[in-house]
């Protein structure tokens, strides 16, 4: 260890050590404040405790030489967005000379109240070259490997290991090596802002890459990265519900959510309190992180809106470190960014508020067919045709479908709801809008037995209609298409789009399907960043990539990759010319991943990036600003987060 680094280190222990408590500088600092009900939000406790210029210059005064390790970045109309990049290529990687000595590792740690956490990957205990080996907790992990819950609830982990690069699968050969791939190699698993202020500023000033996991739900793996700090946001689940928040314009029901909340957390929330929150369908998905973020879109969406909609304000921690509010009247350029420009982009988010709904009735139906004697193929298509040409009609009375097309056999296809989604309708009204859907089928010689089933509250038919997900998958992966309304409402551009995705689906893709149009809605906020091809689209479409067994080799998965990415998707492009693409359920190798999931606010959203994360300390792949960097050792058409990350020159 080199003696400046000891200095700098000792800076810190001493500094730690002699009372680097946050919330007794807070004050100094000026920002405790207590939550008012009913009025604009304050902070969640946890957001009182900050890091401020009142708490670092009181810590130079002890120690000047805590300031390289601990002190803000630039702000950010200091200039700095027009300086070109300087410094080393490439992050500081484990194994560098200049990577933190394990004395400093430790005297961070304790700066950070010791909530600092190495990483073990969850796959560990099933191989001897870690000393977790423990063979009860591999099969532990094994068998749950594919429920999201194991890996929301894991500092390193996520749901798409494929991207990590694979290299501590679960296992029942022990011999084999399990090394970090792509996980990050420390974790700080944040209870305070504070914390998350001191692990900005401490991997700006080492240089170190930078990710911030909550659910590690997003489709690209954004979450994760080979020699990173993680910022895990997953125990900040604080939930406070307002029944009158009176805020700027807004004046109705609201929750203000922790990072860390997940879906199913706030709809629980909601119901006891009598109101419809607007979140996933998966139960898991985090809201106030890379959902809100990345659009965000809900069974609500027909009727209110996309997630980042119905945001009235959050609180986020800067790249400099510095810690604000983004809302109408504060930093409205964030604001913006924030509600659609993507997650690990523009800072840190602590908390949001999101408006609230009165409780709706919801009337689901459920049906599959098959085609069989009785169906041939083209019939079966001829009645998925059936069901786009209504995508316009059903939207626009505020359903939401959610369907899958999967071939279950040799040649047999089957079509299934998961379920069809009648937001604030009755089973009568919910019966009379698909009715000439269903006469169509009939026509068609296609029998089906709808079951309606009518609930009281959004989240009944939620508990009752969406089961568990299932995750971690290790080979294949997914793209997406947002498809205009026209697709599907103009009966030769319908035929097109059919024809594609029978295409991907005959050829063994898996499509997962919305019918789904964010509603034009006055109440919620709508100028932001959401992509802007979502508000023309009427189907969402998520294409699962060609299967491969779980011994696939890098080649093979780098194959199938490139023939979802270029013959799949491309016919999916090709039919639906200028639209895009969901960037939280994306193809990592999206051509013009620029235009595909920002659309024309790109150039907007880089300037922003620009203005306040003019250092590149967040990065993640296909993220705003991402194309200014590379991770080394990629094969085409399969990108892992396992390599080091290195500014393009
Ligand atoms: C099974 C499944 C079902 C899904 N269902 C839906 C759905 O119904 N609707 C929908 O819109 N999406 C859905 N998604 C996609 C999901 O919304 C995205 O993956 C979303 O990004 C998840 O956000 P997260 O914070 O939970 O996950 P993460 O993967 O942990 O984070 C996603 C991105 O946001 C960043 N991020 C996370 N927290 C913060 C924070 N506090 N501040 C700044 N950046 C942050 C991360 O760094 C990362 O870049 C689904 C995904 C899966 C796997
Ligand atoms: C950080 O400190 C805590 C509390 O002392 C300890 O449990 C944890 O293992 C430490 N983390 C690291 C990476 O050493
Ligand atoms: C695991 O790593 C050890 C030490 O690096 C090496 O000797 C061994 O051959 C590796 N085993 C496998 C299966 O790769
Ligand atoms: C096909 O139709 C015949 C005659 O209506 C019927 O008896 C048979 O059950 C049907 N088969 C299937 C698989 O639906
Ligand atoms: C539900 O329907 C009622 C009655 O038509 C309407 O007043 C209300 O605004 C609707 N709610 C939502 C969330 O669409
Ligand atoms: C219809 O669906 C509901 C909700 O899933 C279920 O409880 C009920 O058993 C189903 N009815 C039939 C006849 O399958
Ligand atoms: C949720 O679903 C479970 C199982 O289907 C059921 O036991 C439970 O009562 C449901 N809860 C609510 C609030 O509907
Ligand atoms: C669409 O396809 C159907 C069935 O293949 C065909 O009958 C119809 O003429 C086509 N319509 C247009 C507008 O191309
Ligand atoms: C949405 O549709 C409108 C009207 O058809 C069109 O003017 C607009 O350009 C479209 N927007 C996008 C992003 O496609």
């Amino acid at each position: 260890m080199s003696p400046s680094l000891w200095s700098r280190a000792a800076t810190v222990a001493v500094l730690a050590l002699a009372g680097l408590q946050f919330p007794q500088h807070a004050a100094a600092g000026g920002s405790v404040s207590s939550p008012t009900p009913n009025t604009c939000a304050g902070k969640f406790a946890y957001e009182s405790a900050e890091l401020t210029d009142a708490v670092l210059a009181d810590i130079g005064a002890q120690d000047p030489a805590s300031a390289p390790l601990l002190g803000f970045g630039d702000d950010p109309d200091s200039g700095s967005a027009t300086r070109p990049p300087s410094g080393p290529a490439c992050k500081v990687f484990p194994g560098d000379a200049a990577w933190p000595s394990t004395q400093l590792w430790n005297l961070f740690n304790t700066s950070l109240g010791g909530a600092l956490i190495k990483t073990v990957p969850l796959a560990a205990p099933c191989y001897n070259n870690w000393p977790q080996r423990n063979a009860a907790e591999c099969q532990y992990v094994t068998d749950h490997w594919a429920d999201p819950h194991l890996h929301a609830n894991d500092p390193a982990s996520t749901q798409w290991p494929l991207f990590q690069g694979r290299t501590c699968l679960p296992t029942d050969d022990p011999t084999k090596n399990c090394t970090l791939g792509g996980y990050a190699s420390y974790s700080v698993a944040v209870t305070k802002v504070s914390q998350i202020q001191l692990a900005l500023n401490f991997a700006r000033n080492t240089n170190i890459r930078l990710v911030v996991k909550n659910t590690g739900h997003d489709f690209a793996d954004k979450s994760i990265g080979a020699g990173a700090l993680s910022i895990w946001t997953h125990k900040l689940k604080d939930l406070r519900f307002f029944s009158d928040y009176r805020c700027k314009s807004y004046k109705g029901p609201a929750f203000q959510l922790g990072a860390g909340v997940e879906t199913e957390e706030v709809y629980r929330a909601a119901e006891l309190n009598g109101v419809t929150a607007v979140g996933g369908e998966c139960r898991t998905v985090g809201i106030a992180g890379g959902y809100v973020a990345g659009g965000g879109h809900s069974p609500m969406t027909t009727l209110v809106g996309m997630g980042a909609d119905q945001v009235i304000s959050l609180q986020v921690v800067l790249p400099n470190g510095k810690f604000v509010t983004a809302s109408e009247d504060s930093y409205p350029d964030l604001f913006w960014a924030l509600r659609g420009g993507g997650g690990s982009t523009y800072g840190v988010v602590t908390s949001v508020v999101i408006k609230a709904y009165p409780k709706i009735p919801v009337t689901t139906m459920t049906f599959a067919f098959l085609n069989g004697p009785n169906v041939t193929l083209d019939t079966f298509w001829a009645g998925v045709g059936a069901y786009m040409s209504y995508f316009d009609r059903f939207t626009a009375a505020g359903a939401y479908g959610y369907f899958l097309v999967v071939g279950i056999g040799p040649g047999q296809y089957l079509f299934n709801f998961m379920p069809f989604w009648g937001g604030n309708m009755t089973a009568p009204q919910l019966t009379t809008l698909v009715s000439p859907f269903l006469t169509d089928l009939a026509n068609l010689g296609i029998e089906v037995t709808p079951n309606i089933t009518e609930y009281a509250s959004f989240y009944r038919a939620f508990n009752g209609s969406f089961g568990p997900e299932q995750v971690g998958a290790s080979v294949g992966h997914a793209g997406s298409r947002l498809f205009p309304r026209d697709n599907f409402a103009v009966p030769a551009k319908r035929n097109a789009t059919l024809a594609a995705v029978r295409y991907a689906i005959e050829a063994g893709g898996v499509l997962v399907g919305y019918n789904i149009r964010p509603a034009a809605n006055p109440a919620a906020n709508q100028a932001n960043a959401v992509n802007p091809a979502w508000r023309n689209s009427t189907g969402f479409f998520i294409l699962g990539g060609p299967s491969l067994p779980a011994t696939a080799t890098d080649a093979e998965i780098a194959a199938a990759a490139k023939t979802l990415t270029t013959d799949w998707m491309k016919r999916w492009r090709d039919v639906s010319p200028g639209s895009g693409a969901y960037m939280s359920e994306g193809d990592i190798n999206e051509p013009d991943f620029q235009q595909a999931f920002y659309g024309s606010y790109y150039q907007r959203l880089y300037a922003l990036k620009k203005k306040y994360d003019p250092t590149g300390l967040f990065y993640a792949p296909t993220a705003v600003g991402s194309e200014d960097w590379y991770i080394t050792g990629q094969i085409p058409y399969y990108p892992t987060q396992n390599g080091k990350l290195c500014r393009k020159p």
